[in-house]
């Protein structure tokens, strides 16, 4: 088992240290220049062939709902904007670096991205691309926790299955911190947009977002959902309850709860998340 001491030290390697390869690292920083067009940045993405056939994937996928096949990765980066192809590049190299074990994790991403995206659609918001990303990004901190802390991950789930407490509880246990914290300091280092930082940071406390509350809310819920259909692994097997602040904020009824979760199964069915993983 790891010392406590070697532990802290990692820890505080994952908060310093941008866990991102250097393309990723150029991307974040172009997208922050005003006078950065989308076919520049298309253009550094296409730089990498294999990172450019991931992002122009996932920018196809049902989870975004566009109706017609985006070839290019301009065309992507105008219809997406600029914060959401920051996430999308981001997961694409991230959760690249997972082992095979961990493909339950990426499901549960992939449907919780899907399910954000309906319920975004439903509420007849601005922005379910950005919504559908948060989903997509919310437990980055967990990917990266795996990917630097490999050897904690049997004693969570050990934790998890002896004690019956959620994921997050057996981080705090283990680690000090949760994937919450994680999400923080790589937002930071991101320099994520409120609308992305909020939702991954307080997807389990959604009360406490102060700039994205209603994002937040959404991205909430669709964590929920997505663990009540049983679609991928989130790391236990807990529906957790659905915030009463965040519930209120939506304003959603009963039967628009119903109405999105028979038009997630569609969803979900669409998605074929092998597909999207491996390039
Ligand atoms: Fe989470
Ligand atoms: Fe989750």
């Amino acid at each position: 088992m790891i010392s406590a001491s070697e532990l802290q030290r990692k820890i505080e390697a994952i908060k310093n240290i941008p866990t991102v390869p250097g393309i990723v690292q150029k991307i974040a920083e172009m997208v922050e220049s005003p006078s950065m067009s989308a076919a520049d940045v298309g253009k550094v993405i296409a730089q990498d062939q294999v990172l450019a056939a991931k992002v122009l994937r996932l920018i196809n996928s049902s989870f975004y709902g566009f109706p017609g096949r985006i070839s290019s990765l301009s065309h992507g980066v105008v219809l997406l904007g600029f914060n959401v192809i920051k996430g999308l590049v981001l997961s694409a190299s991230v959760f690249d670096m997972l082992s095979d074990e961990m493909a339950g994790l990426w499901e549960h991403s992939v449907g919780a991205s899907a399910v954000a995206g309906v319920i975004a659609r439903h509420r007849g918001y601005a922005e379910p691309e950005e919504v559908a990303t948060a989903g997509l990004l919310h437990d980055i901190g967990k990917v990266i926790l795996a990917i630097e802390l490999p050897e904690v991950m049997q004693q969570l789930d050990a934790i998890v299955a002896a004690k019956r407490v959620p994921r997050l509880l057996a981080e705090t246990e283990v680690l000090g911190i949760t994937h919450c914290h994680v999400a923080h300091w790589l937002c930071a280092k991101w320099n994520l947009p409120a609308a992305l930082r909020e939702p991954l940071v307080f997807h389990h406390a959604p009360q406490q977002a102060k700039f994205a509350p209603e994002q937040t809310a959404m991205v909430h819920l669709a964590n929920i959902l997505v663990r009540a259909r049983g679609y991928g692994h989130g790391g236990d097997p807990f529906v957790p309850k659905i915030n009463d602040q965040a519930w209120q904020l939506l304003g959603l009824s009963m039967d628009d709860l119903d109405a999105i979760v028979a038009r997630l199964d569609v969803e979900l069915e669409r998605v074929n998340t092998h597909d999207l993983f491996s390039v």
